[in-house]
């Protein structure tokens, strides 16, 4: 649950949009001008603001001015209705997080939002270092092995030079917290932190995306659109997986690198800017320079300073300690008791070879902590939640069950041709996921609900829609 301030002064469209994040689970707040806006920021502070930018009085632009005045972080989506584009891509310019055009497509608003939350925890939640397993916050490193105390001095060292630093690692060791702990202990922590992941995005968007873009550079572009790197001017830019990045895109980064400049698609003239480079990949760079994948000059400066994240199993001191960590705050945060570890629940977490890292091992005790009956959990328990990740044989069971869920599909889009098939076949799927979930969870909505990853209303919306009967427990 996060805390939303709406801006805006169209009553209806505030109201709307409160019950639309309510039943989200998010916690609603809301100003009907500018100035009270800025007002209840300062009273306390939202975890995202979304302010429409024409509103009489202070308007949107101004608002965020002094917001930015008093916060730096607080991410802020911009409304802005068509016609007030240009207004709307200033606040952009000036580190708004995106805006969007009324009126409103629910779904990509709703995913820009949750964008947008995460931005702002990523940069707000300080990465401790090597705390101890029992009382580490979220979102700490933990390990205290040499390999782990060589990273935190690695991360000390480079944190505050502002240099730009290479973080590699193998799926999973942890690179995006490694990249977090530099930007919070740099000088820049109080400025933005925005994640861009390279494969996530198509080739083709990527350059856009970074670079932004003017109007009329390409059939489509019909406003100028502000680049993520001009967004963060002043902070912090992680590119994530950038031995993925195609070709062109590498030689703009690394003018940036050499010049500080930037330029849009259909730009003319380059433009200043002052952002921190951290880069990661779990790519192996130098057989991509080698088959011309990746430029040689582009790679020479990114190793200059590099953190090597070690895989998980060459450093099985940090197991336990990373084991006891996800525990407690899994328990914590599903609600359920911890049952604690058996010791041949140990010695398996020991000798696994955790392809996947500490994320598989952080998965594998979700798994494990789920389907738990109350003792300690087992080394049967532990194989069991490991397989379903990893395991060939589970590959086929899914392969199968794949080919199963197809003949439905089309057994069903043969009888409801021309009619409902997909909403039908929708309806269907979500009724069974959320019957699963159920099941597991005996009937508990709470947990189900964070089974899922959904909120907990967005579940009891779908149970009813769904016309499923849940046990009238207390819960
Ligand atoms: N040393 C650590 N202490 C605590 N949690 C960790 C540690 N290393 C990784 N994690 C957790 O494991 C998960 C994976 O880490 P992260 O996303 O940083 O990995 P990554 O190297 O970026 O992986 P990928 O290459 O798949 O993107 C995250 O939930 C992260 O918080
Ligand atoms: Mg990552």
């Amino acid at each position: 649950m996060a805390s939303i301030l709406i801006v805006d002064d169209d009553s209806q469209l505030r109201n709307s949009f409160g019950k639309l994040l309510g039943q989200e689970g998010h916690d609603i707040r809301m100003a009907s001008s500018g100035e009270s806006g800025v007002q209840m920021v300062r009273e306390a502070l939202p975890d995202l603001i979304i302010m429409d930018v024409r509103m009489p009085g202070m308007d949107g632009l101004e608002a965020f001015n002094l917001i930015r005045e008093y916060d730096q972080r607080v991410p802020v989506i911009i409304m802005t209705a068509f016609g007030t584009t240009e207004t709307a891509i200033k606040a952009t310019k000036m580190g708004a997080f995106d805006y969007i055009l009324k009126p409103f497509d629910i779904p990509e608003v709703l995913d820009l939002i949750e964008q947008a939350l995460e931005a702002g925890r990523l940069a707000r939640e300080h990465v401790e270092m090597g705390g101890a397993p029992n009382d580490a916050p979220a979102g700490a490193l933990i390990g205290n092995s040499r390999a782990m105390n060589e990273i935190y001095k690695a991360i000390g060292r480079s944190a505050p030079t502002d240099a730009l630093v290479l973080i590699r690692g193998e799926s999973g060791t942890g690179k995006e917290l490694v990249a977090r702990a530099v930007y919070q202990h740099s000088e820049r922590s109080g400025k933005p932190f925005l994640v861009i992941n390279c494969v996530a995005i198509p080739d083709t968007l990527l350059e856009s995306e970074l670079f932004g873009y003017e109007r009329g550079a390409f059939t489509g572009a019909n406003t100028r659109r502000v680049g993520k790197i001009e967004q963060a001017d002043g902070g912090t830019v992680m590119l994530d997986e950038i031995g993925d990045m195609p070709l062109g895109v590498q030689a703009k980064i690394l003018r940036l690198l050499q010049e500080k400049k930037i330029e849009r698609l259909g730009g003319r003239s380059p433009m200043d800017v002052d952002v921190r480079i951290i880069a990661a990949t779990n790519r192996d760079l130098e057989e991509a320079v080698k088959e011309g994948r990746f430029r040689e000059d582009l790679y020479y400066r990114l190793k200059v300073v590099t953190i090597e994240l070690p895989p998980l199993r060459d450093r099985t001191e940090d197991i336990v300690p990373l084991a006891e960590y996800f525990l407690n705050r899994l328990s914590v945060e599903m609600d359920l008791p911890n049952p604690g570890i058996s010791e041949d629940g140990l010695r398996f977490l020991q000798t696994y070879r955790w392809p996947g890292n500490v994320r598989e091992l952080s998965n594998t005790l979700q798994k494990a902590l789920i389907f738990n009956r109350g003792t300690a959990i087992s080394h049967e328990e532990l194989a069991q939640a490991v397989g379903a990740d990893t395991g060939r044989e589970q590959e086929e069971d899914v392969l199968d069950d794949e080919d199963r869920f197809r003949r439905t599909i089309r057994k069903a889009l043969a009888e409801n041709a021309g009619k409902n098939a997909f909403e039908m076949l929708m309806n269907r799927a979500g009724r069974m996921i959320i019957g699963e979930a159920l099941e597991i969870t005996d009937g508990n909505r709470t947990r189900a609900a964070k089974l899922l990853g959904l909120t907990r209303p967005t579940l009891i919306a779908r149970i009813e829609k769904y016309g499923l009967k849940t046990s009238t427990k207390v819960e």
